[in-house]
């Protein structure tokens, strides 16, 4: 028999041999901070009833942990930094623009680019030059601002994304997937002149930031072509794409970042970007395209609503930074930082028995408004009273990806009421720590545990004709429903 002295000094020298795999770290330092604040409760709720129950009129100062969006709100690195003093400001022909083409052409394949202010400018310039009223754009589901300008044009959007995306509950790897026989109906029920180009969205935000399969994104290409169409890829988040398609998709778990993205593009004849995303920067976009054709088409668009082609609505040191940024997102350990952070939080919420969208998109957690809140009608605006239920309760600011936002049929008129009501928690890139999720969690969970006293949401008092959620001003159905026990 050993006596207990021994017992532990087996037990510590078999500790110290045996290998402990290392937590997870985030691969990158602080070199600056930004303070934040908090608020009382009391101010809260004067600020948001101020802000007619819009978190978009919210000052910024009045939010403590900003989670509206991921667009724009990252921080750039000390390398984007030290671009922005080279930027060359040259109005054509400006090095900076050089510098840029040769890294969109090194990380996407595309020859040809036109730089654009931001994502929704370079869809403003490609469906000018080539969506006309009566058109059907079919792809996943279309982002927002996509279908904003596809609709303004009197053409529609179809959306073909599969069917579970639409269970917040299923577990799919690639819930952004395009739903082949869906698409393939649409191509076959209309003339091929009507379908001027197939989107792309990867990831798709509107399905809750879920990834597109490699062999689905071969698979639309081969459609597209049988039926002679064009693919256009909606690229703002295509890097944290690749890395779900490593991560889950048989075959590429040894495949380096850089080349799961060649590899993804070479399945599109063009790409808009909002490089508010994954080109780590605070401004821009762009449009990239394989053929020059595409570009001569959209250049005089270019020019009227944006600028010159070699600046296009972007600074000299706005390109260099963006030209640093392409290259950093494609690097794993950044990515394995950025998607690890966001599923910390999913993974909390779930701890906590909130309902999420599963398995957790790359670039936000997306709740499900619906199971959340089962007491708000869907005239209230279920997943808006839930945003303003988390901004009330402790300075989280998200946002609602609902009613509001669907806005109404163009032809009726009347409210769509989406498969989904969600509030998205959108994470910006290098901006928070995990105790600020951990904050945010903790939020959520509060606001959960009295969930049965929330019964009532909101009507509208102000709206405008296309893309309301931004301006939209509302009041409260019944003033006791943000009532705290
Ligand atoms: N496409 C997608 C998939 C987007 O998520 C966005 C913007 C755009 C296009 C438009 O780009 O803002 O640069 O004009 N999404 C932001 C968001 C606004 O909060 O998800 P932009």
């Amino acid at each position: 028999m050993i006596d207990s002295a021994k017992a532990g000094f087996y037990l510590n020298t078999l500790n110290s041999q045996i290998k402990m795999d290392l937590p997870f770290t985030e691969s990158y330092k602080i070199k600056m901070v930004e303070p934040i604040r908090k608020s009382t409760r009391k101010e809260r709720e004067a600020w948001i009833k101020k802000a007619q129950y819009n978190l978009f009129n919210l000052r910024s100062e009045q939010v403590f942990i900003d989670l509206l969006t991921d667009s724009g709100t990252g921080a750039m690195s000390d390398q984007q930094w030290g671009a922005i003093m080279t930027g060359d400001e040259s109005y054509a022909g400006s090095s900076s623009y050089f510098h840029l083409k040769e890294t969109i052409k090194d990380i996407t394949g595309f020859d040809y680019f036109l730089p654009s202010h931001q994502g929704r400018a370079a869809e403003n310039v490609l469906f000018s030059s080539l969506i006309k009223e009566g058109d059907l754009i079919p792809g996943n589901a279309h982002f927002d601002t996509t279908k904003g300008h596809i609709e303004f044009r009197h053409a529609d959007a179809v959306d073909c994304t599969i069917k579970e995306a639409y269970d917040t509950t299923k577990e799919h790897p690639f819930k952004g997937n395009v739903d082949l026989d869906k698409l393939e109906h649409v191509l076959i029920s209309n003339p091929k002149e009507r379908i001027p180009m197939i989107i792309v969205t990867v990831t798709c935000n509107t399905a809750g930031g879920q990834p597109v399969s490699m062999q689905n994104l071969k698979d639309v290409y081969q459609m597209a072509k049988k039926y002679g169409t064009t693919i256009i890829f909606d690229a703002a988040r295509f890097a944290e794409n690749a890395y779900f398609i490593k991560m889950r998709e048989p075959g590429y778990r040894n495949q380096s970042i850089k080349e799961i993205v060649r590899e993804m593009f070479s399945y599109a004849d063009g790409m808009t970007m909002s490089s508010k995303k994954d080109g780590l920067v605070n401004i821009g976009g762009f449009m990239a395209f394989r053929e020059k054709e595409m570009v001569d088409k959209c250049s005089m668009h270019t020019i009227m609503f944006e600028g010159f082609v070699t600046y296009g609505g972007m600074s000299g040191r706005d390109m260099n930074a963006l030209a640093v940024g392409l290259q950093e997102v494609v690097d794993f350990d950044y990515l394995d930082t950025r998607i690890q952070q966001v599923k910390y939080l999913g993974d909390k919420l779930i701890e906590y028995g909130v309902p999420v969208q599963q398995p957790i998109g790359g670039h936000a957690v997306f709740v499900d408004a619906k199971r959340f809140l089962p007491h708000v009608p869907k005239e209230e605006y279920i997943a808006q009273t839930l945003a303003v239920e988390l901004y009330l309760e402790g300075g989280v600011r998200g946002v609602e990806i609902g009613t509001l936002l669907a806005d109404r049929d163009p032809h009726t008129r009347e409210n769509r009421y989406p498969a989904l009501e969600l509030v998205r928690l959108a994470i910006p890139r290098r901006v928070y720590t995990n105790n600020h999720m951990h904050y945010v969690a903790a939020v959520l969970k509060n606001v959960y545990d009295r969930r049965d006293q929330i019964k009532h949401g909101f009507s509208i008092t102000h709206e405008a004709p296309i893309l309301r959620h931004f301006t939209v001003e509302l009041e409260r159905v019944h003033k006791e429903a943000s009532v705290r026990k």
